[in-house]
């Protein structure tokens, strides 16, 4: 039989044209593909020339085989290239983002975003759906009737020059390959990969032209990276290509072991974030939103606080409110709006102190009271979740609440009420 050396077949496969089967195959044997293969891959998929199926099999061999940092590089050019960036104007403020690898509760975004932009600096922020068991930025602003996520690139900068700050999503044009594969690896089980994550996010990144990111790296149940060892091997992943590519980069890495705050759930997070926006809200949240903004703005912790407690925030949210074509009068009755027809506590059986309330299985009830998805084709509940959740470490006795749960119907309740039984545990 025929054998030609690993090395001869990847300098043969430079020559031939691109048969997919075979890139697929190459990577399932744990082989490196080369800069054209991968950008050629990325640029079929994005045209709708690659069927879905070959593209979750690639990801799915990209998750048990992992990539190189040549390869990562690569593929996060590849998906940035896909569409079109930004192109700040000459003395432009200084542009900056953040962007969490996905956790369970997790709204910095929704509180960020706007505050940052008080200090002055642009934020184009662009951001996902829910993937796997974490929600999305862009479905949580969903939650608020008319709002606009899908904003092409003129009018963003329009937006940005005006108020300073845009939160959108990825469209046909703006990074398109992500915004495909975002989706397929949302339903296919591919999203726990170093690789795909720093393409995934990196590309977006990239393709807002930032001059500073801070990214919020998550470990722990409710994340996709289990530990801090994996964790740290992803931020450094994504710094070596945002450094590359001359962006200030900074990293923080966050356990994500019980939900951010005290919501879990799309219309809930956003109430939760209007109550940080309007100087309350939960202790852990706003001390997050505060340390990470500090990362990226040279302003002090204390004017950036003054900002969440005088308004000043509260009414930068209002303005990309109305910018992207929603009411701010909506904000303070979207639990009305979107309210689920069961909404019901979960009582403690007994008391004493809590010692854990697992994000994972928290994360995993919400994905089935309909927060996320199934299927790429599936629409987000808006009004299910859960709020009200007991903090780790916090005192509570025999009757009192755990927390509420808002369900579509008494199954999906009674399904929700036996994962929080589990997840939360009084010691
Ligand atoms: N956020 C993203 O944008 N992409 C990922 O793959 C994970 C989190």
């Amino acid at each position: 039989m025929l054998r030609i050396k690993r090395g001869v077949a990847h300098e043969l496969c430079q020559f031939v044209a691109m048969h997919v089967p075979t890139i697929i195959a190459r990577k399932r044997e744990g082989e490196e593909l080369s800069s054209k293969e991968i950008s050629k891959i990325i640029q079929a998929y994005a045209a709708d020339e690659l069927p879905d199926y070959q593209m979750a099999a690639l990801a799915m061999a990209i998750y048990f085989r992992g990539m190189n940092s040549r390869e990562i590089a690569d593929l996060t050019r590849a998906m940035m290239d896909s569409g079109e960036r930004f192109e700040h104007r000459d003395g432009h403020p200084p542009v900056v983002d953040k962007h969490s690898t996905g956790g369970i509760g997790d709204k910095v975004s929704l509180i960020l975003a706007p505050l940052v932009a008080c200090a002055g600096c642009w934020v184009p922020m662009v951001s996902g759906r829910g993937l796997g068991i974490t929600g999305g930025t862009l479905d949580k602003l969903e939650s608020i009737p008319r709002f606009q996520v899908r904003i092409p690139l003129d009018q963003a900068s329009a937006q940005l020059e005006k108020i300073g700050v845009v939160m959108m999503g990825q469209t046909e044009k703006f990074c398109p390959a992500d915004r495909k594969l975002y989706s397929l690896r949302d339903v296919t089980g591919t999203v726990p990969s170093i690789a795909l994550i720093t393409a995934s996010i990196m590309s977006k990144k990239l393709a807002e032209s930032l001059d500073r990111l801070v990214l919020d790296v998550k470990y722990g149940s409710g994340a996709f990276m289990k530990n801090l060892e994996q964790a740290t091997a992803l931020a450094a992943s994504m710094s070596e290509v945002g450094k590359a590519m001359g962006v200030e980069i900074h990293t923080s890495l966050n356990a994500m072991d019980e939900p951010l705050g005290r919501a879990v759930g799309n219309a809930l997070e956003v109430a939760e974030s209007i109550d940080c926006l309007n100087g309350g809200g939960p202790e852990d949240l706003r001390k997050i939103v505060l340390d990470l903004s500090e990362m990226i703005t040279t302003t002090p912790r204390v004017q950036l606080e003054k900002w969440l407690d005088d308004g000043t925030a509260r009414e930068k949210f209002d303005q990309i409110v109305i910018a992207q074509n929603g009411n701010p009068d909506d904000l303070n009755r979207l639990l009305e709006i979107h309210r689920a027809p069961i909404i019901r506590d979960v009582i403690a059986g007994h008391g004493g102190t809590v010692q854990r309330a697992d994000a994972g299985m928290i994360g995993q009830a919400s994905l089935q009271l309909g927060c996320g998805r199934a299927k790429a084709s599936d629409e987000v509940d808006f009004a299910v979740g859960f709020d009200q959740l007991v903090k780790c470490g916090e005192s509570i006795h025999a009757g009192q609440a755990v927390c509420r749960i808002h369900a579509r119907s008494a199954v999906d309740f009674e399904m929700a009420e036996a994962l929080i039984e589990r997840a939360v545990v009084i010691g």
